[in-house]
């Protein structure tokens, strides 16, 4: 393994990849490991990629892609074909991928066809929901895995359960908890985003959603817009947007305007992300990494989903499963606003980075979590 000086191809794509990856890149360079970053450019606007190695201060990559925007198959294809070229020249001793990705799917299949070993940071999260392409990437990526690194216990029983061999899999957290203790002081202290807004703090809601099964299909975008709306109206606070471009085609094309109580902006950097999800009142979402970080930053959310392969937020209490009616949406928001919290973190103490580094350059046999 690495330990004996080989090397390390962390492969990312996106921006949540980039952000969970940032503190294992800062555990390979804090160790000297021999590792390098290979981006297959599957988001690419500055917004979505850039900034957020700026914004985390981040190696440039050494390869990027540039494969953003194809479709399906055109994407994971020409994706699959350049990484094995580099991973052939590179000769690296395990790729590293995070989380359920085309990325992260072609990033092992790659690797696997190679007979290079693979590691999977976010193993084991499952939705059951096989509609998603992330589930099946998911199930793809984890059975073909070496080291599983497990972020919570239920996702480590998913992987016993489904058979995957005691020692490939460690429960090491998550290392979105890292990204958050890493980031949080220096995005109080560096962002003026709410002076921009013109907010204070807990006076907005602040809404994310881009997922392909809910904003590609028009009438659950329709839903989703028109929840925000009733949200807005009763608790008479502006809901804070920013907008993922996936999301922003879609209003286009679908003729949608957005409804009055909602701020649409653009995507926002890390630091002034957390800063605005650190202060919000409440968190709208169907993205994975907010409802983690709305139950580390001891937010309520509300989960514009059907499910959720996170289901330890549910379980604490902060996070609730609306779907994407619009009265459902409201009468959720006012469920969870008003809830008991018992605040659990169940995503881990801010040091999962190391120890995924460490069972990496121990060959995978760290389990002292
Ligand atoms: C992808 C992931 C999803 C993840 C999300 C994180 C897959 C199947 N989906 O979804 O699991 O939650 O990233 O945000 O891998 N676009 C731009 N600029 C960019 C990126 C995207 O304009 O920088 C537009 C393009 O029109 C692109 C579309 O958004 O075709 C969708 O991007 P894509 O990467 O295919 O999927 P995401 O919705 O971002
Ligand atoms: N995020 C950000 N700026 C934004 C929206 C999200 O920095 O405008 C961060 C957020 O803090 C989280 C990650 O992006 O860490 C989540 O990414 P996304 O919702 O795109 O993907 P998912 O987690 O659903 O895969």
């Amino acid at each position: 393994m690495p330990a004996s000086g080989g090397k390390i191809a962390i492969i990312l794509g996106t921006r949540p990849e980039i952000i969970k990856m940032s503190p294992i890149i800062r555990a390979c360079k804090k160790r000297g490991l021999n590792y390098f970053i290979l981006h297959t450019g599957q988001h690419y606007s500055y917004e979505m990629d850039k900034k957020f190695f700026e914004d985390l201060e981040i190696r440039k990559p050494k390869y990027n892609l540039n494969v953003g925007g194809h479709e399906y198959r055109k994407q994971v294809g020409l994706m699959i074909r350049e990484i094995m070229g580099i991973l052939a020249k590179e000769g690296p001793e395990v790729v590293l991928v995070q989380g359920d990705t085309n990325s992260v799917l072609a990033g092992a299949l790659a690797a696997n066809k190679l007979g290079i070993k693979i590691g999977h940071h976010e193993a084991g999260l499952r939705s059951h929901d096989l509609t998603m392409l992330e589930e099946t990437n998911r199930i793809i990526t984890d059975h073909i895995s070496d080291f599983l690194f497990a972020p919570t216990a239920d996702a480590f029983k998913n992987l016993k359960d489904e058979g995957i061999a005691d020692d490939k899999a460690s429960l090491t957290g998550n290392t979105v908890v890292d990204a958050v203790f890493q980031n949080l002081e220096l995005a109080n202290k560096k962002s003026d985003i709410l002076k921009k807004l013109n907010l204070e703090g807990k006076d907005y809601i602040l809404a994310t959603a881009h997922r392909a099964e809910n904003v590609d299909i028009e009438e659950r975008l329709k839903g989703i817009l028109e929840g925000l709306a009733l949200v807005a109206n009763d608790f008479n606070l502006p809901i804070i947007y920013p907008i993922h471009p996936r999301t922003l085609n879609n209003i286009k094309k679908f003729g949608f305007k957005i409804p009055p109580g909602v701020r649409a902006i653009s995507p926002l950097g890390y630091l002034d992300f957390l800063r605005l999800e650190s202060k919000a009142n409440l968190i709208i979402t169907d993205s994975g990494g907010l409802q983690e970080e709305a139950c580390i930053l001891k937010i309520p959310c509300v989960t514009i989903r059907d499910n959720t392969e996170r289901p330890e937020t549910i379980k604490a209490g902060v996070n609730i499963l609306a779907g994407v009616e619009p009265n459902k949406i409201w009468q959720s928001a006012k469920k969870i606003i008003k809830s008991r919290k018992k605040w659990i973190n169940p995503f881990g103490d801010g040091r999962a980075a190391e120890r995924i580094v460490g069972a990496l350059a121990s060959s995978g046999k760290n389990k002292d979590y």
